[in-house]
């Protein structure tokens, strides 16, 4: 038996309160966590689908570009753990490539992974996989199965960008602890670039960023005991300069309020909910944080236009 499932049930955080709490603030603001229900997964896909969204497009032309050496870095008879490994669509890449000596994806939904790890169990029969259900924003601990040794954390797809830079150190903290002495960390990271670029990309023409960031409105609709006027809001995304970050938000067309459980929450026309941040780092800010977490740099591979860049980092 080489599929195993560890499901360490994570309390995902209650949408209601979190809605409450948010919509409480000033500015109003939501987790961009409660993008991703089945619906908004699909959305998030089509986003990747889009031209102007250039993360997934560049990533894998790095990817395939530099696989060789990457995989040198890796070594055969690693153990690659995947955190927010999602439909584990990018490792396989890799697991055409090399034999690691185990998989182990991560993710907060249960169903998801499951599905999606069972599947890559049966076109990879001989590699043990360690599924595991867990929140990883919040503490938690590797099974004992998943060996000390050779430890790789897999992080592609500048998920990084979500969190703010203090929270990006402690999540790279961790991820340094969990990896130990001789692991390592392969990830994605997004660079900075020109504006209109950034703002072109979430901001996409066909509207699939729109539809993704709406999805949340539709989610306290459908989910909770709440009155949300849906067409009386509209998606923006803009990069702060200052902060080095996209930004989306949705905002208010008119003067209105929202009910949420019998809470009444009044927005101004104009007036936004600040529901994601995408930090953007170039190499150099990218490296000095990692070396705050206890990583330095060995290998780095970017594009031609340095759109985007993979790190390959060891343990300092
Ligand atoms: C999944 C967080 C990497 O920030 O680019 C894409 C999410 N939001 N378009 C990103 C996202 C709008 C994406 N990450």
């Amino acid at each position: 038996m080489k599929f195993h499932f560890h499901d360490y049930h994570p309390v995902f955080e209650d949408l209601q309160t979190s809605v409450i709490n948010g919509l409480s603030q000033s500015p109003k603001q939501l987790h961009p966590k409660f993008f991703y229900d089945e619906a908004g997964s699909q959305l998030f896909d089509h986003i990747c689908d889009q031209v102007e969204y250039y993360v997934p497009d560049v990533e894998r032309d790095i990817f395939e570009s530099y696989a060789d050496e990457m995989i040198a870095c890796l070594g055969e008879d690693c153990h690659i753990i995947e955190p927010g490994a999602g439909s584990s669509k990018k490792i396989r890449f890799l697991l055409d490539r090399m034999n690691p000596a185990m998989y182990v994806p991560m993710d907060i939904s249960a169903e998801h992974l499951r599905a999606s790890a069972q599947g890559l169990s049966e076109d990879y029969p001989i590699l043990p996989i360690h599924a595991i259900c867990v929140d990883h924003t919040k503490p938690y601990e590797l099974p004992t199965e998943i060996p000390t040794n050779k430890r790789v954390f897999f992080y592609p797809g500048s998920s990084l960008g979500n969190f703010d830079p203090l929270g990006a150190i402690n999540f790279l903290q961790d991820l340094h602890n969990k990896a130990g002495e001789d692991g390592a960390l392969l990830i994605g990271i997004d660079t900075k670039k020109p504006v209109d670029v950034l703002n072109r990309a979430y901001n996409d023409a066909a509207g699939s960023t729109a539809a993704f960031n709406l999805n949340l409105l539709k989610r306290i609709q459908n989910e909770l005991d709440a009155d949300v006027n849906i067409d009386g809001f509209y998606h923006q995304a803009f990069y702060n300069t200052d902060l080095g970050r996209i930004e989306m938000h949705l905002f208010s067309r008119e003067k209105q309020s929202l009910r949420v459980n019998g809470k009444h929450f009044h927005f101004e026309a104009a007036e936004s909910i600040h529901t994601e941040n995408s930090y953007k780092y170039t190499v150099e800010e990218f490296q000095a944080l990692a070396w705050e977490a206890g990583w330095k740099g060995d290998k780095l591979w970017q594009d031609d236009k340095q759109y985007f860049s993979v790190h390959f980092l060891k343990s300092r």
